[in-house]
């Protein structure tokens, strides 16, 4: 279970907004994951894969552009960050999800529970002071 907690931070409303999202996001692929334990639910988990993808492209962006705006430092290796998670999510997409539902959900689930930790609470909490001293709280 994703569960938020204040101190995941990242001093910017938007951004913490949007992280609470994804973390909503991968609570519901561990339904996903419950409920397939019997039966099939190959779209179900489709459909969650295509709305955590869509939705993390949308918050990339948001970042990488307010990063550009105030000419963020570190935006370039952050950039990559970002583009490493979205090459993994198409890996995931790309295999046999259909025999394997469990083992790509749970894959995926362990991946964006690593991405978690050393992203969001590693990365992203980087920039709360420099977007602060620019106005964006
Ligand atoms: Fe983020
Ligand atoms: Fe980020």
């Amino acid at each position: 279970m994703f569960k938020w907690q204040e101190s995941f931070s990242s001093n910017v409303k938007e951004f913490d907004e949007q992280h609470k999202k994804l973390f909503a996001l991968g609570n519901q692929l561990l339904d996903v994951v419950h409920a397939s334990r019997n039966t099939d639910h190959y779209d179900d988990i489709m459909e969650a894969l295509d709305e955590l993808k869509e939705y993390t492209v949308y918050h990339f962006n948001a970042e990488e552009e307010l990063m550009l705006t105030y000419n963020y430092p570190k935006l370039m290796s952050h950039k990559m960050q970002h583009k490493k998670f979205l090459g993994k999510v198409e890996e995931l997409l790309s295999k046999d999800i259909d025999k394997n539902q469990v083992d790509v959900t749970l894959e995926l689930l362990t991946f964006l529970a690593d991405w978690i930790q050393n992203h969001i609470l590693v990365t992203d909490s980087q920039y709360g002071d420099f977007f602060n001293k620019h106005g964006e709280y």
